[in-house]
């Protein structure tokens, strides 16, 4: 699948159907940056238009798991979830079987790979990755594009700056990323006595390692604590908002293009756009993103 082609085409209708709010006002959250990812995933998966609003229930209740607010809803949307996408593998493994093409999606890659590996993965990891898949690429890309509008409204100039100097782009997307990045921090389990920075931390012991932290260590930034838009693009790329090592993000790409070309697009369409009120903060503690962001125009 052409993929940047088909977002283009994507950003285009969700900028479209903002445009045409006739009182010159929109929720953002909900025109463009949720639907989006959500959108861009499930095509990616092969999963059909119309179980669109399904999947995102799915994934935000994975992510409300995280505060525990409703445990029974929480599994419901879990086992469904899994009982989905394990009946889509195996409808993808009988196609094999029987000689016949497959989709083209990443299930059936996914499906084709988990096949010919020297050790074929089990229905736990493929399952595993796929909900990774749809969970981890979802509200974190919203969190980006709404977080970034945000701040570039937020203070005006800067939105004008990006206006009139579209090449900015990146930069304000590296600086929304380092600045408020959408996953605040992760959990670890040490595996060996190890002193970091002097601090000895002993092994088996549960560590909170917080990239949002990290990104504004003054000893690796300069005047942390403010956004701006006049950083270097290289240096900025050392935030830590995708993770670092092995288990870095492997969606930091997708997301970048989701979003460049969203901004792109809004810069464009929308010059004279600003905020129509306070934005309301997701509630996931881990998270960090809006739920709603009125803008007009
Ligand atoms: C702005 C958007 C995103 C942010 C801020 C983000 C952030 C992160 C972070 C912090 C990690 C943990 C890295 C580590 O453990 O060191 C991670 C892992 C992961 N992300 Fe993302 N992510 C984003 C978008 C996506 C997208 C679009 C996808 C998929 C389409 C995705 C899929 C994953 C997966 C599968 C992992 C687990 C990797 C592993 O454990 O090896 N993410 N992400």
């Amino acid at each position: 699948m052409a993929l940047e082609p088909m977002m283009t085409a994507l950003v285009k209708e969700l900028v479209g159907s903002m445009s045409a709010q006739e009182d010159r006002k929109a929720d953002l959250h909900d025109l463009l940056a949720m639907p989006l990812p959500v959108i861009v995933i499930a095509r990616m998966l092969g999963v059909p238009e119309e179980m669109r609003d399904t999947f995102k229930e799915w994934s935000d209740s994975q992510l409300q798991g995280m505060n525990m607010v409703d445990p029974e809803r929480e599994i419901a949307a879990r086992r469904a979830m899994s009982d989905y996408l394990i009946n889509e593998v195996n409808i993808r493994r009988d196609l094999i079987a029987q000689g016949h093409d497959l989709p083209n999606d990443l299930i059936s890659e996914l499906t084709q790979a988990a096949i010919s590996h020297e050790e074929p993965l089990t229905d736990a990891e493929m399952l595993s990755m796929l909900v990774q898949i749809l969970v981890g690429g979802n509200e974190t890309t919203t969190s980006l594009i709404t977080n970034l509008v945000w701040r570039l409204l937020e203070d005006r100039s800067r939105w004008n700056q990006l206006v009139e100097n579209p090449d900015l782009i990146d930069v304000a997307i590296e600086e929304s990323l380092r600045f408020d990045p959408p996953v605040l921090g992760l959990y670890r389990t040490t595996t060996c006595p190890v002193t970091m920075s002097g601090v000895e931390i002993p092994g088996d012991e549960k560590v909170m390692v917080l990239y949002a932290s990290a990104n504004r260590d003054p000893a690796a930034w300069e005047d942390p604590d403010t956004f701006r838009l006049d950083r270097d693009l290289n240096q900025l790329r050392r935030h830590l908002s995708f993770g670092f090592g092995l288990h870095v993000c492997p969606g930091a790409a997708l997301s970048r293009t989701e979003t460049r070309i969203a901004l792109r697009e809004l810069i464009e369409k929308f010059p004279t756009l600003e905020l129509d009120g306070e934005p309301e903060r997701i509630e996931t503690f881990l998270l960090w993103g809006k739920r709603t962001l009125p803008v007009k125009w």
